[in-house]
């Protein structure tokens, strides 16, 4: 709590939910929904990562009235603004929405936790602060799906990348020190959300990135934002004038620097559904974040546009309950249809987490590395002091800044021609619920199309492996899962029961022929690179696991299929092809009605999502004033 305001005799006019300074308001912040104005131009739904970005655009000019509406409250703790190890933001459960999946069969029955921010900043406030771009294919590809003059490519979005982020070039002696490429002309430096580079690095990570040189096939991309696949440094969404995580709220809220009258934000607000006249989308109805029943529920008018930015997870659910969705669903939960739109909550992706093999390097020389951090009480505690002290050190790094992106053909140079023959010549429908509308059907295929094509590219990465700096290695990211999911509402409680989250994890089984490629691979890394000096031990899954069958029962066992980069539930794709919105961001069949966030992108980028998501949303306030 601010104790000045305190003083000042204040605690009147706060609720609970917004302990908040009057001076960084700067977006006015109602205390009351009573305080509301009866009507605004624009709407938005979740003040997370898009959402904060396309309201300070659509305010900046002063034309527009916006009211934010956001489901969790300012939450500024240490554990939001910590870089250090970068997981500090999903310690404090107050952050997050506690939603578990449906259970897995494919995983051994297993269910995973589905972690998304609730607090105003949403997932950029707790994310692993990684800032990684996709290659150029990767938004091609989206473009591609509405035929061959799509606005939505890499050069396109280049332009909204530089707008999204300030970059910030390693220091001269870091630069020096490991070799770090970069190339300021795939970056702005205007931009409030800032990435940065820690002015420290576990030594061994220029050992462990070198390494990869070995492999044939392997390039050193000329900075993490040129589109490319290979073996890079990348910075983290970190302010380093401060040293703090630099997320969407401080970036494009606190940050704003004039009070702007058109710009009023309501937290601690769940909203339930759109208001339609006819097909038009006319409001909101919301109601406090903690209320169980619709009792006290209020209705706030939109005059131009209703913008949903609720983040891939919650994003179908208010769009289900609203009427805009799969017909049987709806009719299921008792809910009047406004518009069938059968792909909202289906084509749901998420990258999966595996631990493709973990080697142990006995032969290790290098310090320090990451993990004395955790098993030397000495060495945090100098790191503690140095941070304190100086905001430098091992405590300034925050998930990492090295990884390798790379193609399938480098991945398996002996199976990816089969692998990607098999994938594209599936029946889609044999990998989808039974039932699945055959537009979602036609979009799944059209996907596996051009996914197969990405396979077979040397400019599309597969596999990410991340590296720690550390004696055991081999943890990845499988960045193209051909699987698909679903998000719905729960029938029995569509307003206020969490969503029905279920990844449909390995469901198809091109993921375990890949998956125990990635296995194959980290075998032959440790025993073809460089690193095969340190004598690699095989730890996981142990050299008894030798046949596909033997890998694969292992994969069940470890994989998890989020690592928190949902994505699809409300896709830009063609109506024919399943899709939620147009190229424009529009939700189909409705008119006043547009959906910026994560859910729309509709497959992965070859990259983690957040600097896609702030480009996304940059492109998508130059759509909407466009046509205000
Ligand atoms: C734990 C974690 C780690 C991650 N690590 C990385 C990383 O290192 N690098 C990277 O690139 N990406 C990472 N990501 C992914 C990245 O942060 C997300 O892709 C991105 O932030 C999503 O932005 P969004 O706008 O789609 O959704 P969000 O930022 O989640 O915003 C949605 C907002 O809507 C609000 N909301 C939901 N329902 C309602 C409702 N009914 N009414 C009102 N408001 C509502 C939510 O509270 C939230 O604020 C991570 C994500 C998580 C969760
Ligand atoms: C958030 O916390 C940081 C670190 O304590 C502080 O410097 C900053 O001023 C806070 N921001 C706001 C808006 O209160
Ligand atoms: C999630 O659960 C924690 C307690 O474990 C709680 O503090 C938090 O408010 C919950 N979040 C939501 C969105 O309900
Ligand atoms: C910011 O970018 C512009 C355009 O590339 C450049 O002219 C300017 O020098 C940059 N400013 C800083 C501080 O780097
Ligand atoms: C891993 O290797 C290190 C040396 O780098 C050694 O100290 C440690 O005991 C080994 N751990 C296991 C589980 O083999
Ligand atoms: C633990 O860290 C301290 C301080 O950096 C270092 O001097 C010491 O050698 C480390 N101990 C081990 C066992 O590595
Ligand atoms: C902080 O930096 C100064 C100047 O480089 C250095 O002398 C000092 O030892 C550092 N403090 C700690 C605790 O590391």
């Amino acid at each position: 709590m601010h104790i000045p305001l305190l003083a000042l005799g204040l605690l009147s006019r706060l609720v609970a939910s917004i302990p908040i300074s009057e001076s960084i308001a700067h977006s006015t912040i109602l205390a009351r929904a009573g305080d509301l104005r009866s009507e605004y131009d624009y709407i938005i739904v979740g003040g997370g990562t898009a959402g904060l970005t396309v309201a300070d655009r659509l305010t900046e000019n002063g034309r527009y009235s916006v009211l934010v509406l956001e489901r969790g409250i300012f939450r500024n703790s240490t554990f939001v603004t910590t870089v250090g190890m970068g997981f500090f933001g999903i310690l404090d459960p107050e952050n997050l929405y506690n939603i578990t999946s449906l259970p897995q069969p494919n995983l051994n029955g297993r269910t995973i936790a589905v972690l998304a921010g609730n607090l105003l900043g949403g997932s950029s406030g707790v994310n692993g602060m990684q800032v990684v771009r996709g290659q150029k294919e990767d938004y091609d590809r989206w473009g591609e799906y509405f035929g061959k003059r799509s606005e939505w490519s890499w050069d396109g979005l280049l332009p909204y990348f530089k707008k999204a982020w300030n970059f910030h070039p390693p220091s001269p002696a870091i630069t020096n020190q490991f070799g770090i490429k970069y190339d300021t002309r795939f970056w702005g430096n205007s931009s409030k959300v800032h990435a940065s580079f820690p002015n420290f690095n576990y030594p061994f990570l220029k050992t462990e990135l070198a390494a990869f040189g070995d492999i044939p096939g392997i390039k050193f991309s000329p900075d993490s934002g040129a589109g490319e696949t290979g073996a890079y440094w990348h910075p983290s969404s970190i302010d380093p004038s401060t040293i703090l995580r630099s997320f969407a709220r401080p970036g494009h809220w606190d940050g704003i620097e004039a009070a702007r009258s058109n710009y009023h934000t309501l937290t601690g607000q769940r909203v339930l559904n759109v208001v339609f006249q006819g097909k038009k989308a006319t409001g909101v109805r919301f109601t406090s974040a903690d209320a169980t029943t619709q009792a006290g529920a209020r209705t706030v008018r939109a005059k131009k546009e209703v913008i949903i930015a609720a983040g891939t997870i919650h994003t179908p659910q208010i769009l289900q309950a609203s009427g805009v969705g799969p017909k049987a669903l709806l009719q299921q939960a008792g809910i009047n249809l406004v518009a069938d739109l059968p792909g909202v909550g289906s084509n749901f992706q998420d990258q999966s987490f595996n631990v493709g093999g973990s080697f142990n390097m006995t032969k290790f020389n290098a310090w320090p590395f990451q993990d004395a951090l955790f098993n030397n009480a000495t060495f945090m505690a100098e790191a503690r002091a140095e941070f304190e002290a100086n905001r430098t050190g091992p405590l300034s790094v925050a998930s990492g800044n090295a990884g390798a992106w790379i193609p399938l053909p480098v991945v398996s140079p002996s199976r990816w021609r089969e692998i990607a023959t098999r994938y594209e010549n599936q029946n889609p429908a044999a990998y989808l619920p039974a039932g699945t509308d055959k537009t979602v059907v036609a979009g799944y295929k059209a996907q596996i199309l051009a996914n197969a094509k990405a396979m077979r590219s040397r400019d599309s990465a597969s596999m990410n492996w991340f590296l720690r700096g550390s004696y055991q290695e081999g943890a990845l990211v499988y960045l193209h899962p051909a699987s698909r999911g679903t998000v719905f509402l729960d029938p029995a409680n569509p307003f206020f029961g969490p969503p029905r989250v279920d990844y449909r994890a390995l469901t198809n089984p091109i993921d375990v022929d890949v998956l125990v490629e990635f296995t194959h691979f980290v075998r032959r890394f440790f025993r073809e690179s460089r690193l095969k000096n340190y004598d690699p031990v095989e730890l996981l899954p142990g050299t008894q696991a030798q046949t596909a069958q033997q890998i694969t029962d292992w994969i069940k066992q470890t994989m998890i299929p989020s690592c928190f980069h949902p994505i699809g539930t409300a896709s830009m794709l063609p109506l024919s092809l399943g899709g939620v919105v147009d190229e424009k961001l529009r939700v189909y069949g409705v008119q006043g009605l547009s959906v910026v966030d994560a859910s729309v992108i509709p497959d992965s980028p070859g990259s983690y999502t957040q600097q896609t998501v702030y480009a996304i949303a940059e492109k998508a306030a130059d759509l909407i004033k466009a046509r205000s």
